[in-house]
């Protein structure tokens, strides 16, 4: 019997990793695998002090907080630099491409990126060379003239947003100039806003495993997404999207990204590609929940298995030689996601899915039907509602899973 560890390495998340470890648990996965015989260990990953050459405990790891806890990290890049460990999120492309990177790439590879712009921040932190280099270099511009080109309204955001956080939409010159003034030190990118919008889409991406979600940004925070299948989505509408998930995520490195879109007059606008840590809280995804945990289930558990090997570089060259094809750009776009699915083995995945977890969807329905994952619910719900709403919202979000329930019986019938 060979054991493959898998470690979650977790903040503020509650209920999936329940969710995950109880659904294993059920599991009890024997995997027959190249002359093994494998089941696994679920564990989580602690904080503490490490030596660099300390062995890693862990095959695999499902990180969530590596974007902003350090220590974490670099312990995730010690255990892949030295001991092989298969992690999703790629850490490096983490912390080193933002929004700005997925824009730049998405434009260059000719998928259809709103007009975006990049202006200096308002202001800085104090630094020894700061004056010399904003005397000598920094060019006095026309913010007015910028918000022309773009035109209006606009979005002002952070180069590398999250979380709505600093997001502003701009419909004149005045409220340009006043919002700048009042933007700090954050490094804002003016964008072009897709009016008019009739569809947003998230679309999920877990491996090679998709769902796409219909968004409504106006709804409180428990309805924005919607519980439509995909009814939203014509066939070709589907695919699409999928290809451009899967190119920007393989592009990046993420196993592992929630990529937003919106569509107007028969183009889809990518707007948000940066989520390598999707919201993946019972409290926003609540229909959808269970298909993240199980994506997740699959994905670790194949990797973990075949020992699959992380992709710890980046390779963009094989993207850029499609550009010198000459084909249509939604061949072009199918082109790019081949590589991905190339990267993502998924094929392969399929397969595997087939032959060992044929059975999950079943364990699963019976799991999110039972008191234990209620529990799981509200214990995610108390810690964020109000202690007199805790019982009303965790009715909702489990009448919802209950919903998903009733349709996935009614698929499998
Ligand atoms: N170009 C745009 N056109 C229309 N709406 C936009 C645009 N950019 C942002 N928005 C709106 O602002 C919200 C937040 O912007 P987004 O780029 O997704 O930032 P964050 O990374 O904080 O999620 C979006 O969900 C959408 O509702
Ligand atoms: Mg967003």
């Amino acid at each position: 019997m060979a054991t493959r560890r898998i470690g979650l390495s977790l903040g503020a998340d509650l209920c999936w990793p329940i969710c995950y470890e109880e659904i294993m648990r059920q599991l009890n996965l024997s995997i027959d695998y190249g002359g093994e015989s494998i089941n696994f260990e679920i564990s989580r990953v602690t904080i503490e002090p490490f030596n660099i050459r300390q062995p890693c405990p862990y095959d695999l790891v499902i990180d969530r907080v590596t974007h902003w806890y350090h220590t974490s990290r670099e312990w995730i890049k010690k255990s892949i630099l030295m001991d092989d460990l298969y992690v999703y999120n790629n850490p490096w492309s983490i912390q080193s491409m933002e929004k700005q990177s997925t824009y730049c790439a998405m434009a260059k590879l000719g998928i259809p990126v709103p007009d975006t712009w990049m202006i200096p921040p308002k202001s800085y932190d104090e630094q020894a060379d700061l004056d010399d280099t904003l005397d000598r270099y920094a060019r006095l511009f026309d913010l007015g003239d910028i918000g022309r080109q773009v035109g209006y309204p606009h979005y002002m955001k952070p180069y590398d947003g999250g979380a709505w956080k600093g997001v502003n939409r701009i419909d004149n010159e005045e409220k340009l100039r006043e919002t700048y003034e009042d933007s700090g030190k954050l490094l804002m990118h003016l964008q072009a806003s897709v009016e008019g919008f009739d569809r947003f889409v998230r679309c999920i991406g877990l491996g090679p495993q998709f769902r796409m979600v219909s968004y409504n940004p106006s709804a409180p925070l428990h309805d924005r997404y919607e519980i439509r299948d995909d009814d939203f989505l014509t066939d070709d509408d589907r695919a699409q999207l999928e290809d451009t998930a899967m190119t920007i995520n393989s592009f990046f490195g993420w196993d592992f990204n929630s990529c937003e879109s919106l569509h107007r007059d028969g183009i889809w606008y990518p707007i948000d590609f940066a989520n390598a840590c999707p919201d993946s809280q019972v409290t926003s995804l609540h229909y959808h929940f269970p298909w993240i945990v199980l994506a997740n289930i699959r994905w670790s558990v194949f990797c973990a298995a075949t020992r699959r090997t992380m992709r710890k570089n980046l390779d963009w060259q094989p993207y850029y030689d499609l550009l010198q094809e000459p084909m249509s750009d939604r061949e072009r776009l199918a082109a790019y996601a081949r590589i991905g699915h190339q990267r993502m083995q998924t094929e392969r995945f399929r397969e595997f899915c087939d032959q060992y977890l044929g059975h999950l969807d079943e364990v699963a329905v019976e799991f999110f039907e039972t008191e234990f994952a209620k529990d799981a619910v509200r214990n995610k719900v108390a810690s964020l509602f109000p202690a007199n709403e805790v019982e009303e919202f965790t009715e909702l979000f489990w009448e919802r899973i209950g919903q998903w329930r009733k349709d996935q019986l009614q698929k499998a019938s």
